[in-house]
């Protein structure tokens, strides 16, 4: 077995990637009990849930577990672009007989400066604590390592990885332009050359002596081997288990994902503030013909995207929904968490066996 998984204390290459508001701990005991490495993320509540949602894992599974923080830099404030992106959202609000909230907040604190969510995971000391986003000051991985948890962090190109590898992070996420959810860029101002997870992956597996896990349209056994073959140590797939029944994702999002839109996804800033790919939808076509600079800030954004999914809902629409996907969308299945690691490993086991000579 690879050291990297035995150090993790998982049989499989297979981690369940953290999806904050989708994943949850059934998902994440599901798969850790099936062999995979399951895992929560944090980063949209506080610190009192997150140890709650600890426990609800443990009392889930002993095996290990991930939970997953954000650490972007905390968001700057700007009262005329948030107004004027209201007054923007304003119509569509409308076509429900809504009105946009009157102020915007940062609904989600960064982990960079969240003393209380580093608390609870120092005192709780999850196998697993994964940043994306970037990284957070020196000391606070000084003071995670010590308390015996094992580091992951996401990077998008060889630069991040470099600082992740120099930070002294056990093992990168190497996240392909083509994966759902939040882009882990560092800063998402600057350019962006939107590497494919392939290159990527080959990328800081030949450039950097520090483990390496693929991300990014990975959704079945064939694809898992495949990112093996790249020299990855292991692969993390978020959209292969939205449709789970243990995912908390709601109906509208789980019959898109099922259904022909699967078939076209959209990296936008508009609904958050930072770039996410997201099956396209209402808020997709509206982010196409808006200006970057134009949305608030990370999570900001996030704060009247949220107000205006839950009006549309309200009225029986699902079409502002973050119903985040990546390209392999349409090969997403809808069965328990367990099932789909049982049959990624009989799938890894059969495209191995269809390539070996004899
Ligand atoms: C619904 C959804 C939510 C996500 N939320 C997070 C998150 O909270 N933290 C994180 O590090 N990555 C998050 N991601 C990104 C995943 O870690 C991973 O990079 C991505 O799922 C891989 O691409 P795939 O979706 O094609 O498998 C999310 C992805 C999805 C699909």
């Amino acid at each position: 077995m690879d050291p990297f998984l035995r150090k993790l204390g998982i049989e499989l290459p297979i981690i369940q990637a953290p999806m904050a508001g989708v994943s949850t701990p059934e998902m994440a005991a599901a798969v850790s009990n099936a062999g995979g490495l399951g895992s929560i993320g944090v980063a949209a509540v506080d610190a009192e849930t997150t140890k709650r949602m600890i426990a609800a894992v443990r009392d889930r599974t002993d095996r290990p577990f991930n939970v997953n923080v954000f650490c972007h830099r905390p968001a700057v404030a700007n009262a005329v672009r948030e107004a004027s992106w209201l007054a923007r959202l304003g119509p569509e609000f409308a076509r429900y007989g809504a009105k946009p909230p009157a102020r915007l907040t940062e609904i989600y604190q960064s982990f960079l400066t969240d003393d209380a969510k580093l608390a609870v995971l120092v005192a709780e000391r999850p196998a697993v604590v994964s940043f994306h986003f970037g990284l957070p000051a020196r000391e606070r991985i000084e003071v995670l390592r010590a308390a015996g948890i094992v580091l992951l962090a996401t990077a998008t190109n060889l630069e991040e990885g470099k600082a992740i590898a120099a930070a002294g992070i056990d093992a990168i996420v190497a996240q392909g332009y083509e994966a759902g959810g939040h882009r882990g860029v560092f800063d998402p101002d600057a350019p962006d050359d939107r590497l494919g997870t392939m290159a990527l992956t080959r990328l800081l597996v030949t450039r950097l002596g520090v483990p390496v896990i693929a991300a990014g349209g990975i959704m079945d056994g064939a694809g898992v081997t495949a990112a093996l073959a790249l020299g990855a140590v292991a692969a993390q797939l978020g959209t292969a288990f939205v449709a789970c029944p243990e995912s908390s994702a709601d109906a509208g999002y789980r019959a898109a994902l099922l259904g022909p839109s699967a078939e076209h996804t959209v990296m936008t800033a508009a609904i958050s503030g930072r770039p996410a790919r997201c099956l396209a939808n209402r808020f997709t076509a509206l982010g196409a013909g808006v200006a970057r600079g134009a949305v608030p800030d990370y999570p900001i954004a996030y704060d009247a995207a949220k107000a205006l999914h839950a009006a549309a809902k309200a009225a029986g629409g699902f079409g502002y929904g973050a119903q985040w996907a990546g390209q392999g969308a349409p090969l997403a299945r809808a069965m328990p968490a367990a099932e789909l690691v049982a049959r990624l490993r009989s799938e890894m086991e059969q495209a191995w066996a269809d390539r070996l000579p004899g």
